[in-house]
């Protein structure tokens, strides 16, 4: 199939994860017989710096006719003073909005060989295979923001629609899964949660009665995610909740070097890219892990380009290149040889037939 792919780098270590992704996208092409175009474009801190815009109109203009957006990272030290207007993590997020992909999926599967990575026991993280569904374009980021010398304000606001969609996105996939979804809110303090529940109580078990619907609290859920992390199946839950909770399920999977993400709306151009930020303290050193955006690279063939024979080989190799011992610096144990970004590219192209 011939598919135009845009790649935004971004920032830190964003360069670095593209890098792999593009050889594994390249790699899955000649094999497999397909065209890929790519058309790279600033975003983030990068963007700033060039064009003094964190989303330049020609980067939407590309993502819109794109079949599919890979990111890799955004924001750095150099962009973040407090007291700055323009910020790389506008950028993104105006991304997100302007392409309407509200359903962020973030898988998170540990693999056997590197619980050792992880700071929990072994029998914690035994059958761990969830994934977090997250609300990615409404919410306390969207909502209105104010600031005086004294106050600052965040609205957070949801209505009916926006639940409504997220939550038939995660009963989808749960329903070809294990059908349970456990739904993740507020809701003894906060309205925007009431509401989520209200639709929640009301929706699953109308349109999926086959699913088995638990709901928890998320200081609960943060707990539980730790204590009985294999009970899971699907996750969902708001914006914010969702962020702060995947950053902590990638301690399941031994790294937030491993987690990689979907974000898709109700068309087929959705936007890749690994959970993890641009890392600037390794950044420019070649040793960031390339997992979470070659995994990313797998959900994109899946979701945006219909191609799931591809996309399980990519998500083969992976976990091959893993079993042969292949480890960056973040999921190496003691004894084990760490090895560059492109090393563990060339590993998992290796494993990829
Ligand atoms: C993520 C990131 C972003 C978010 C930042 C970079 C704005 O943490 O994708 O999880 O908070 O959504
Ligand atoms: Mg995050």
């Amino acid at each position: 199939m011939e598919a135009v792919i845009t790649l935004l780098p971004g920032d830190g270590i964003g360069p670095e994860v593209t890098d792999s992704a593009v050889a594994v996208l390249s790699e899955v092409a000649s094999q497999f017989d397909h065209n890929f175009n790519f058309d790279t474009q600033l975003i983030g801190g990068a963007a700033i710096d060039a064009r003094a815009d964190p989303l330049p109109a020609a980067t939407i203009a590309s993502c819109e006719a794109a079949d599919a957006v890979f990111l890799g990272a955004v924001g750095g030290p150099k962009w973040s003073d407090p007291n700055a207007k323009i910020r790389p993590e506008q950028g993104l997020l105006k991304l997100r909005a302007v392409l309407g992909v509200y359903a962020n999926i973030r898988p998170v599967k540990v693999y056997a060989e590197l619980v050792g990575a992880s700071p929990l026991r072994p029998e914690i993280l035994a059958g761990v295979d969830m994934i977090v569904v997250r609300e990615l374009i409404g919410g306390i980021y969207f909502g209105k923001k104010t600031r005086d010398a004294t106050t600052a304000s965040d609205l957070c606001t949801y209505s009916v629609d926006e639940i409504e969609r997220i939550l038939r996105v995660a009963a989808k996939l749960a329903s070809g899964r294990d059908g349970k979804i456990c739904s993740v809110d507020k809701a003894n303090v906060l309205e925007t949660s009431r509401l989520w529940r209200d639709v929640t109580d009301r929706l699953i078990p109308a349109e999926f009665p086959n699913i088995e619907l638990e709901t928890l609290l998320v200081d609960a859920a943060a707990m539980h995610l730790l204590s009985r992390p294999a009970d899971f199946d699907v996750i969902v839950t708001e914006n914010m909740f969702g962020d702060i909770l995947t950053d902590e399920a990638s301690m399941l999977a031994g790294s937030l070097g491993m987690l990689p993400s979907a974000s898709i709306g109700d068309g087929v151009c959705g936007l890749y890219e690994p959970i993890h930020g641009s890392a600037p303290d390794i950044a420019g050193q070649g040793i960031a892990n390339p997992c979470a955006a070659i995994a990313s690279v797998a959900m994109l063939l899946r979701h945006s380009l219909g191609l799931e024979n591809e996309a399980v080989a990519v998500e083969r190799a992976i976990g091959r290149a893993i079993s042969a011992g292949a480890r960056t610096a973040d999921i190496v144990s003691s004894g084990e040889t760490r090895i560059s970004t492109s090393a563990m590219c060339n590993e998992i192209i290796r494993a990829l037939d």
